[in-house]
């Protein structure tokens, strides 16, 4: 790699041990994935930051690191927590998740970090410009920074987004590399696609047929909301590893599909009818007798839109006493909620808004043993597909309504 005389210098250790490690880790990433340099970056999305990713040996790796001077030299946010950092117990977490998680996020703060603990940190303001190199982790942020926003990031794991964070470079390699951004799959879509669920439908179908290759889709309409394109994203990165997607007429690398292939050929082509849709219900309904007691809405985080949908949809009804509703968050996104009367309509019908975590980044078993939760019902594809391997939870997937109907009368259907 070919390495600036500051690289150079940190790496020999002129600027302390913690930015040596930093680069250290960078500069061996660069060469195993091929990377001729490093990018400046002033933007990172930190992974591993809830102590259920993290564990104890990275939470003391953080606290480390914090102690012996790391500073953020780039605007750095952090992805979900083990717990509500202001509601936990009434979540139902233990003391001790509740700790580890303080432990963690304050030695990230004292980095630099912005603690707002969302896997949307575009819905807060953090949004990297068309082109911009970023070092971001958390698959549906990394597609939506990719496609939606146009940014270039590779897919970061903590310690590498660390030492992006702490050094301000990431190795150019991968998707910061225009050649590697051309499409390769062309997804025809032929059928409507009205509500968020469908765009996790669609992307559940497609990810499992590209797993790390780039779709293209055409006939996702141009007026596609920011909720629909990031549940898309979500679900493309769940199913398989894609990092970036294109959708003719609406991404903006993507004005064309033939831009979009940087003037190749497509490898393979298909196509997404309604019976298609109605296969993802099915396979991502991982439930069989299971009861109902969780509905979980906001993955990736609900936007205030979505959060004011729902509280349109729960008017006038109350949730069924042997059920518990969680709208995900985050933090600024419940600020608005609050002034805007939807946290008080929700409140109202029984659910509650929940901030900093969510189902998949949760310490769940202190909360499944609280409340005996055996399932999840969701609108989320993403959720759907990690519930029963990664929360233990068999998973009730399908639109907003009947997700709410359930949440209502205890019943799927
Ligand atoms: Fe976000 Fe958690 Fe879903 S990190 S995308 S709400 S699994």
């Amino acid at each position: 790699m070919q390495l600036t005389i500051e690289e150079e210098d940190i790496l020999a250790g002129k600027r302390g041990p913690v930015l040596r490690k930093a680069m250290e880790i960078l500069y061996r990433l660069g060469e195993i994935y091929g990377a001729d340099r490093m990018v400046p970056v002033n933007s990172v999305h930190m992974p591993g930051a809830s102590t259920v990713v993290a564990g104890e040996a990275g939470t003391r790796y953080v606290e480390d690191t914090a102690a012996n001077g790391g500073t953020f030299a780039a605007y750095t946010t952090l992805n979900p927590a083990a717990t509500d950092l202001d509601c936990w117990q009434r979540l139902g977490s233990d003391d001790a998740t509740a700790a580890g998680q303080r432990r963690l996020t304050s030695a990230y703060e004292r980095m630099g970090a912005i603690t707002c603990h969302t896997c949307t940190p575009y819905l807060c303001g953090h949004i990297p410009r068309l082109g911009e190199h970023i070092a971001w982790g958390e698959s549906s942020a990394i597609a939506f920074a990719n496609s939606m926003l146009g940014a270039r990031t590779s897919r970061e794991g903590g310690p590498s987004a660390l030492a992006s964070a702490l050094t301000g470079k990431a190795p150019a390699y991968g998707m910061h590399l225009t050649e590697n951004r051309r499409g390769q799959v062309l997804v025809k879509v032929r059928c409507p696609l009205p509500a968020v669920a469908d765009y996790g439908r669609v992307g559940y179908l497609v990810g499992q047929v590209c797993n790390e290759r780039i779709p293209v889709f055409e006939g996702i309409p141009a007026n596609a909301t920011l909720d629909q394109m990031k549940s898309l994203g979500a679900a493309l990165a769940s199913s398989g590893s894609i990092a970036l997607f294109h959708a003719v007429g609406v991404t903006p690398e993507a004005p064309t599909t033939a831009a979009a292939f940087g003037g190749l050929a497509p490898q393979e082509t298909m196509e997404i009818s309604q019976s298609d849709l109605a296969r993802a219900t099915v396979a991502l309904t991982k439930a069989e007798t299971e009861p109902l007691s969780l509905v979980a809405i906001g993955c990736p985080h609900a936007s205030i839109t979505e959060i004011g949908e729902i509280a349109r949809l729960l008017a006038g009804r109350h949730l069924h006493p042997n059920m518990h509703l969680w709208v995900m968050t985050a933090q600024p996104t419940r600020a608005l909620a609050e002034r805007m009367g939807y946290t008080a309509a929700i409140e109202q019908a029984g659910g509650e808004m929940v901030c900093d975590t969510c189902a998949v980044l949760a310490a769940m078993d202190p909360i499944k043993a609280r409340y005996g939760y055996q399932s999840v019902v969701t609108n989320s594809a993403k959720l759907a597909h990690y519930a029963p391997g990664q929360c233990g939870l068999a998973s009730y997937f399908g639109d907003l309504e009947q997700c709410l109907r359930a949440a209502v009368t205890a019943i799927w259907g």
